[in-house]
């Protein structure tokens, strides 16, 4: 809202620090906004940093590896963490709460959010502990900063989903705003995980960005059958070496069920191991008439 330059954002470690702040800044009538990520941040985190400070007087952004989201055979370990440039980046908050594992989840920790039904699918069922740890640790991040207003990125859409339900099941006062995914020029759509690739393996990972596209276009062109647009998708990938399909589907906006009807809106969505990489990515399409 003020377009005068922010001093550097506060880094906060202690949840009642952090509560006690944004309970100062509400209770002085200022609008606040969360973003929360693990850090290793890229331009589509600080989308959503420039997208609260727009509508928002307050920005509040943090940085947690959490670890219940992660199976035990998945990345956890590897993380890339760098505290000092991810707080640089977020000159545009005010503050930034980077809590210690022990800080979010002390010794007896023992409640955990589970989400039923929009869990359930696509990423839930390849990651069965995945979504009960993002939902655990968003609902703790909404009760330690109770801010007015909290955005996500449309390039995890299950999770926005997942986060969705949630809010409205548990009467969570906080509006989830969802923002556009931050692609690269060619398409590929921004994650920390992109780290991991080689230039090789980066150039085969723009398969998931072509075939939203490719989903698009047929249906753009007039195809109507769910069935013919998801093949095409898939033998886009069946034809890029080293990379290997989880799953690429037209789903419902709203419950994330497979359509068997092209009308209204779809989402299409892929994911995809690119050599020891996974990525996901989507896109939302209107069919039109
Ligand atoms: P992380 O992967 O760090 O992402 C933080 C936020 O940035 C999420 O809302 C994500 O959707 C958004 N984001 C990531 N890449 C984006 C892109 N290319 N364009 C726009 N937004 C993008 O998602 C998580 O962390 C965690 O699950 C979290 C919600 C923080 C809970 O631990």
């Amino acid at each position: 809202m003020s377009a005068s330059p922010k001093s550097p954002p506060r880094i906060i470690t202690r949840g009642d620090d952090l509560r006690r702040e944004v309970l100062a800044w509400r209770a002085n009538g200022l609008k606040v906004g969360l973003v929360p990520t693990m850090g290793a941040l890229h331009a589509g985190h600080l989308s959503l940093v420039e997208r609260s400070n727009a509508e928002c007087q307050r920005t509040v952004a943090t940085i947690f590896v959490n670890p219940t989201q992660f199976g035990p055979t998945e990345d956890f370990g590897r993380y890339p963490r760098n505290l000092e440039q991810d707080v640089a980046l977020l000159a545009g908050a005010d503050l930034v709460f980077a809590p210690s594992v022990e800080e979010i989840y002390p010794t007896g920790h023992a409640t955990f959010v589970e989400v039923d039904g929009v869990s359930r699918q696509w990423e839930g069922a390849i990651r069965p502990t995945h979504f009960r740890g993002v939902a655990t640790v968003v609902l703790k991040l909404f009760n330690l900063a109770p801010v007015d207003v909290a955005y996500f990125g449309q390039k995890d859409y299950q999770q926005t989903v997942v986060i969705r339900q949630m809010v409205a099941d548990l009467n969570v006062p906080i509006e989830i705003r969802v923002c556009p995914t931050v692609r690269e020029l060619d398409g590929l759509a921004l994650s920390s995980r992109n780290a991991y690739l080689s230039p090789d393996e980066r150039r085969r990972a723009l398969v998931l960005s072509r075939s939203l596209r490719h989903a698009k276009d047929l249906i753009a062109a007039g195809q109507r059958d769910p069935k013919s647009v998801t093949t095409a998708m898939k033998s886009l990938f069946s034809e890029t070496a080293g990379v290997t399909l989880d799953y690429a589907a037209l789903v419902d906006p709203d419950t994330i069920e497979e359509v068997n009807q092209l009308r209204g809106r779809v989402v299409a969505i892929v994911a995809a191991r690119v050599g020891a990489t996974r990525l996901i990515d989507n896109e939302i399409i209107e069919v039109g008439s």
